[in-house]
């Protein structure tokens, strides 16, 4: 099966696609994650990311295009979940092409929708582990030891990318470059939208109360 996960920063994208991955044995494929293990291997694409994603701004479509074709190339047969790609038309448009040589298509689109007063908090007090990625919040998704991670013991750090400054111009170019892709997907796949304002346990059973019934 292969899904696109759209939605606001800081909708909880991240948060959801790991219980769906792990429920239905799909690759968890966040462009955002990718452009940080560049960051961090220092690699050429890390460097050339580096400034656009510090700022807010979204890094160059011939940049993402190249390296999420990579990365889908080397997904498993089981599918995938697309987590913060497409994020432009073109990149849509692109990623449709690709698809279509191989006679493949996106199954299900799933938009999370969340309010900018509700991403703005999440944004802020959002921790995560630098080693394995896993996600946190200071306040309502906190791990055992304050500042640890659970799984292997490093100290989270917070996102360049996540002060109140940086989350506003994110939403400022989310709504003005990303939300058109709602119609875009609206009009020629399966789609569906959520309510993400709420508890990411119950957003999680909404997602799998709907992708139960496409399997
Ligand atoms: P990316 O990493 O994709 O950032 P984003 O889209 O802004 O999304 P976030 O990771 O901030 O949020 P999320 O929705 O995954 O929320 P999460 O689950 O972590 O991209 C970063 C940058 O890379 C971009 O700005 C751009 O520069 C570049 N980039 C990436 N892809 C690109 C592309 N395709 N084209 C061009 N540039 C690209 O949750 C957030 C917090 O809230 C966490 O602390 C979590 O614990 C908490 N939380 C989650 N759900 C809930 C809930 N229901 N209730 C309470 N708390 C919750």
């Amino acid at each position: 099966m292969r899904i696109v996960l759209l939605g606001t920063p800081g909708a909880g994208k991240g948060t959801q696609c790991k219980f769906i991955v792990n429920k239905y044995g799909l690759e968890h494929l966040s462009s955002g994650d990718i452009l940080r293990r560049h960051r961090t291997e220092g690699s050429d694409l890390g460097r050339q990311a580096q400034s656009y994603m510090d700022s807010g701004a979204l890094v160059p479509d011939e940049l993402i295009v190249e390296m999420m074709i990579d990365e889908i190339g080397g997904a498993p047969k089981s599918g995938y979940v697309l987590d913060g790609f497409p994020r432009t038309l073109n990149q849509a448009v692109k990623l449709d092409e690709l698809l279509a040589r191989s006679r493949e298509k996106i199954d299900v689109v799933m938009n999370l929708k969340a309010s900018d007063d509700v991403v703005i908090k999440r944004i802020t007090g959002r921790r995560s582990c630098p080693k394995c990625g896993a996600v946190y919040h200071i306040d309502n998704m906190k791990p055992k030891v304050d500042g640890i991670c659970d799984h292997d013991g490093t100290v989270l750090v917070q996102r360049p990318d996540d002060t109140a400054e940086v989350v506003r111009s994110r939403l400022k170019n989310y709504y003005e470059q990303t939300a058109p892709l709602v119609d875009y997907y609206k009009e020629k796949n399966s789609f569906y939208e959520f309510d993400a304002d709420g508890d990411a346990g119950v957003v999680k059973e909404e997602l799998f109360e709907k992708l139960g019934a496409l399997v």
